[in-house]
């Protein structure tokens, strides 16, 4: 999607993928630096290790604990700048800035693709790992009424709820199904990955027809078992190929300074992952 949307806009840049282990991560940003990269996207386990390489964060990974995009910053006229904006001077020093467009990208997912409107809502939350936990806490941040989370490990849900009462004591969150209705079911869970991977809830203690809507994060299949059921009992639907697209446009914006193409970059994704 990155290279769709270069050449979209003409600009000579390249976007490429790399292994790197974690315990040499420090030197692979180091040499990106060094080559004068534009920047870079991290993924796991990077994201956490990478918030103690950089030289400066900014307040979307400090708040969320994790980096998943680097831009690599020079001086302009005194100012930080965009590396690629700065004339190459060697006595100029290049600076790694840290930032996170992850936890965005899935509110404007939800809000985009699902076209649901957040604020007041009731919403039950599958799974609370890192993407569960990001999650729970944007939409409570984003002002929904009602957040019902459950998880394999409970605990994980009960730590996820008492930060959202500390944090966002306007928002009702508590651990276990809801009785009723909600607008919305999202899953968090990593469930649907796999072809016999059974649905992510306990279907003796909800029924998919309580959702209004469904979202599921997990976006290969594209139309996972969850989301088929949710279909079939009439809610609207979405999957996660929105979170991966927006938080890519995002990124773009902070490389290049240019609004993101954000069709061109759909179409790409849309063309590698489901051909
Ligand atoms: P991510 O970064 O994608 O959130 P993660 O932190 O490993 O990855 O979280 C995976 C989520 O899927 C967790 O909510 C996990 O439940 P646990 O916290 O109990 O581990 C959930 N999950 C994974 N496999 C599962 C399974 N077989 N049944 C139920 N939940 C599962």
């Amino acid at each position: 999607m990155h290279n769709a949307a270069m050449d979209a806009l003409g600009l000579n840049w390249r976007y490429m993928a790399f292994d790197v282990k974690p315990d040499e991560l420090r030197a692979a940003m180091n040499g990106a630096r060094a080559m004068r990269f534009a920047g870079l996207n991290l993924t796991v386990p990077h994201k956490l290790l990478a918030l103690d390489m950089v030289d400066a964060l900014d307040d979307s990974a400090r708040i969320w604990g994790a980096v998943n995009t680097v831009r690599f910053e020079s001086r302009l006229n005194g100012q930080w700048a965009p590396i690629d904006q700065c004339p190459q001077e060697d006595s100029e020093p290049i600076r790694s800035v840290g930032f996170n467009t992850d936890a965005d990208a899935v509110i404007r997912s939800i809000r985009e693709d699902l076209t649901f409107e957040l604020h007041g809502s009731n919403v039950l939350l599958l799974g609370a790992g890192g993407a569960g936990r990001v999650a729970a806490l944007k939409l409570a941040a984003e002002g929904v009424a009602q957040l019902f989370l459950v998880n394999r490990t409970t605990s994980k849900a009960e730590a996820i709820a008492r930060e959202i009462r500390e944090r966002f004591p306007l928002v009702s969150a508590t651990v276990g199904y809801p009785a009723g209705k909600v607008d919305l079911a999202l899953n968090a869970t990593s469930l649907g990955l796999k072809p016999n991977d059974p649905l992510p809830w306990d279907e003796g203690r909800f029924a998919i027809d309580q959702a209004a809507a469904a979202y599921d994060m997990v976006y290969r299949p594209a139309e996972t078992p969850f989301l088929q059921s949710a279909r079939q009992a009439g809610a609207r639907t979405a999957n996660g190929l929105g979170m991966l697209l927006y938080q890519g446009a995002a990124a773009f914006e902070l490389w290049t300074g240019r609004p993101a193409p954000v069709d061109v970059m759909l179409r790409a994704l849309q063309e590698a992952i489901y051909g």
